[in-house]
């Protein structure tokens, strides 16, 4: 078979492990050619093609980034953009497409695939709020960056008996503060699921500082909302798929936290240098699998689906269920917060 593959939307670690799966597989075990997209969608709407060979994948599995590189194009946004879509994809021949991708590239495959394109879609976003699937690659990897910065914040606010506040990413979900800031054993953690409650937070910092702690470590995520209700965003300018650049929460939070409790208070964004670098070994693992299974779904004609771990089995799901919202943490996890904070 003729195969196309591209990576959208924000990058992540492990993307390069996806490809090197799907191409390995498809040219070693099926005998299949493929056909890289750059650049995302943007790469399809200009027909901007790089051949992939096995030589061209090798010793890529480690490596962070995608050699595809990515864009946020929104397809449907424009004026003929799936038509057009269509038309490349038969111009290169081609029996099928692998989309890589969070839920806003996936969005773009399932309009595809409504318009008779053969697609199956890999689950990709270090968010991991994409629906239907347990782990989305690159989510360890982030929650290690996070993590480690978490542990480090801990010594230089002691020392100078201050409140970092550290911001992760996470814009509808907050699972990498969840996870970071309990694995880092942050004393607050604040994800966009609940809003924050300002006067809560105060009260356990100045609970612990009456406790003999004398620093505080907070952890938020990019998205969590403002007491008013409103988030942190940098400019106006939405992105092609209509979401504003969110940053700026912890800072926000810092200058309350200080104005409230008299206690100095700084704060740091983590931003990008939790996609950046080489996945983990997980991640490494993970993408695989879901590489492999990408190629095998297609040489079972199994079109429009998703690949997706369920437990520590990788299962497919409708694409559409996958787009359909988002997988935001839950009571049992949002209960781990609130179970480790004192009662103020
Ligand atoms: O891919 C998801 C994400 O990392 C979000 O957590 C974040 O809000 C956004 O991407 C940042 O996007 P960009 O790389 O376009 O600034």
């Amino acid at each position: 078979m003729r195969i196309g593959v591209l990576t959208g939307g924000g990058d992540c670690p492990g993307l390069n492990a996806v490809i090197h799966a799907v191409v390995r597989k498809g040219i070693v075990h099926y005998g299949d050619e493929f056909v890289g997209f750059l650049e995302g969608w943007r790469g399809v709407l200009d027909n901007n093609t790089t051949p992939l060979t096995l030589h061209k994948v090798d010793g890529i599995l480690t490596e962070g980034g995608t050699i595809l590189r990515t864009s946020r194009t929104n397809v449907r946004k424009v004026e003929g953009g799936i038509a057009k879509c269509v038309a490349v994809l038969k111009a290169n021949k081609l029996d099928a497409l692998i989309a890589i991708g969070g839920d806003d590239t996936q969005s773009v495959t399932n309009a595809l695939i409504e318009a008779g394109v053969p697609g199956v879609g890999v689950p990709k976003t270090i968010d991991n709020d994409l629906n239907g699937t347990d782990v989305c690659f690159g989510f360890d990897t982030a929650v290690m960056i996070a993590t480690e910065a978490v542990d480090r914040l801990h010594t230089t606010a002691e020392s100078h008996n201050r409140v970092i506040v550290c911001e992760v990413m996470g814009r509808d979900a907050g699972w990498i503060a969840l996870t970071a800031g309990v694995a880092g054993g942050a004393h607050v953690v604040l994800v966009p699921e609940k809003p924050i409650d300002l006067d809560h937070v105060c009260a356990i910092l100045k609970y612990n500082h009456e406790h003999g702690k004398k620093y505080g470590i907070v952890v938020v995520a990019e998205g969590a909302k403002l007491p008013s209700g409103e988030q942190a965003v940098k400019g106006e300018k939405l992105d092609a798929f209509g979401h504003v650049r969110l940053s700026g929460i912890g800072e926000r939070l810092a200058e309350e936290i200080e104005k409230k409790t008299g206690y100095e208070t700084r704060s740091v964004n983590l931003g990008h240098t939790q996609r950046g670098g080489t996945p983990t070994a997980y991640d490494r693992m993970l993408a695989t699998r879901y590489g492999l299974a990408a190629i095998d779904l297609v040489h079972q004609g199994k079109f429009g689906r998703l690949v997706v771990l369920r437990g520590t089995k990788i299962e497919d799901i409708p694409l559409a269920e996958a787009i359909a919202k988002n997988r935001t943490v839950d009571d049992s996890f949002l209960s781990v917060i609130s179970s480790l904070e004192p009662k103020v």
